[in-house]
């Protein structure tokens, strides 16, 4: 089966980073790129993280591309207090050196997607995607299938009372999204709260990983601690929740998540700032811009992430039903 090119804009960030992963051990998938964005963590240091994590995996093959500093309009406001302030849980693994930049996040995206059929996997604030509207619609509009991690149906905020970061941070960028998506008759796949909330790495599970795979186990290890201690005191729940790598396992298997077809749009402005509103109702009667999902299978979706970035079968997998 030909493999899916992919670019994967992100904020790394701790769960970007082991959603990176994931897409770098699907044979099904060629990430021909990676582009930064600001969000968990400032640009130049998420730019600095997915190097560590290329660096990790063995694919400092991959290009590397620095998006945008600041949100299209509101101030920006970084989440290294979920990240920590290296945005990789205070790994402070060391800087991976090379990595010349011969353009811009936009000018690759553009560039890029008019040459080939390829998709996008959004995993931070989408204001890479909303300059790329801004300069050159038309390479926008070949996107094959654009997933974006954000958003939430009728999980609660994880910033606000209604809204998800990702929507958050840059609310303007996302709602020039969902309009053009609307605009042009095409869906976004919105994989939100109400799916990656089911999606939580536990003690229990990364002891397993360790167990079965003890470098990537350590290495996952050491750049979640900090997110379980800010989950424990926030979200008061022993893990955290990976959000990210869900996005991931949903590109590579659809039938892991489930959901319905929606208009939704993005509020852009005060106390429900960056909430997508989910016409699941169609008062509005607008056709769908976007595949909300809602379900998911947190026992495939771990099946998943441990064959591919453990490498190992899914027959040594049995136990998960206990521990999932
Ligand atoms: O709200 C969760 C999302 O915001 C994730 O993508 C996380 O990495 C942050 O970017
Ligand atoms: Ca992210």
């Amino acid at each position: 089966m030909r493999k899916r090119k992919v670019i994967i804009d992100c904020d790394p960030g701790i769960d970007d980073s082991l959603a990176i992963m994931l897409a770098l051990q699907s044979s099904e998938m060629e990430v021909v790129g990676i582009t930064i964005v600001c969000g968990n963590a400032p640009v130049e240091m998420g730019f600095e993280n997915a190097k560590k994590v290329l660096q990790q995996m063995g694919r400092l093959d991959i290009p590397v591309y620095i998006g945008a500093d600041k949100p299209i309009k509101r101030e920006y406001v970084n989440a290294l207090d979920t990240h920590g302030p290296d945005g990789l849980g205070e790994s402070f693994l060391p800087d991976v050196a090379g990595y010349h930049q011969e353009m811009c996040a936009a000018e690759f995206l553009s560039h890029t997607l008019k040459q080939d059929k390829i998709s996008i996997i959004a995993l931070g604030p989408m204001t890479n995607l909303a300059e790329l509207i801004k300069v050159d619609k038309e390479a926008f509009l070949q996107i094959d299938e654009l997933v974006s991690m954000g958003g939430s149906y009728k999980s609660h905020g994880n910033c606000s009372p209604v809204a998800e970061y990702n929507y958050w941070c840059d609310p303007d960028a996302a709602a020039l999204v969902y309009e053009t998506m609307y605009a042009a008759g095409k869906q976004i796949h919105m994989v939100g709260l109400d799916v990656t909330r089911e999606i939580v790495l536990t003690p229990t599970i990364l002891e397993y990983m360790c167990r079965l795979n003890q470098e990537i186990g350590m290495f996952v290890r050491k750049i979640t601690k900090f997110y379980f201690d800010f989950h424990w005191q926030w979200e008061h729940i022993i893990g955290c929740v990976i959000n990210d790598p869900l996005a991931v396992a949903y590109f590579l298997d659809k039938s892991i998540c489930d959901g319905f077809d929606s208009f939704v749009q993005v509020e852009t402005q005060g106390i429900s700032m960056g909430q997508t509103v989910v016409d699941a109702m169609n008062f509005y009667r607008k056709k769908a811009n976007a595949k909300v999902l809602t379900k998911t299978d947190t026992k495939r979706f771990f099946e998943l992430f441990f064959s591919r970035v453990l490498e190992i079968d899914v027959e040594q997998l049995d136990i998960l039903q206990d521990i999932v």
